[in-house]
């Protein structure tokens, strides 16, 4: 494995742990989070972009998609999902966190579309 895109990157977090030994990409849609990763993080390359899009103009052996997926509604959650394999090189490595329906917050606030609450 030589290459790791990081949809959602934050402030850096999750790119600093692979950047020291792959080439890792993270686009971010907060432009305040991305200027925090890129002095966290010098090594990852940072794009500002939405992981709605398809962004990267090379396919990455893995994506590590870290606490994303759960802030999407369905239709973007597909789309999401299907970005990631559209950016992913034949036989990569996805890995996908969401937030559980066994936390003690789930259920909170307006239900959106079933099984999802806005907090
Ligand atoms: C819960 S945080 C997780 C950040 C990171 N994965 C981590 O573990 O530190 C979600 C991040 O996704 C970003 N985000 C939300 N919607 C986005 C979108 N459509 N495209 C890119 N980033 C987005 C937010 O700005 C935020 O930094």
């Amino acid at each position: 494995m030589k290459s790791v895109l990081v949809p959602g990157s934050g402030y850096g977090r999750n790119t600093k742990v692979f950047s020291e030994e792959f080439k890792t990409f993270g686009v971010e849609l907060s432009v305040e989070a991305l200027k925090m990763a890129t002095e966290w993080d010098s090594r990852s390359l940072f794009i500002l972009g939405s992981v709605l899009d398809s962004i990267l103009e090379e396919k990455v052996d893995a994506i590590y998609c870290y606490d994303m997926l759960h802030l999407f509604l369905e239709e973007d959650r597909r789309r999401l999902v299907a970005n990631c394999l559209e950016q992913l090189q034949p036989d990569g490595w996805l890995y996908f966190t969401s937030f559980s329906d066994e936390d003690a917050n789930n259920g909170c606030g307006a239900l959106l579309e079933p099984g999802t609450y806005e907090i």
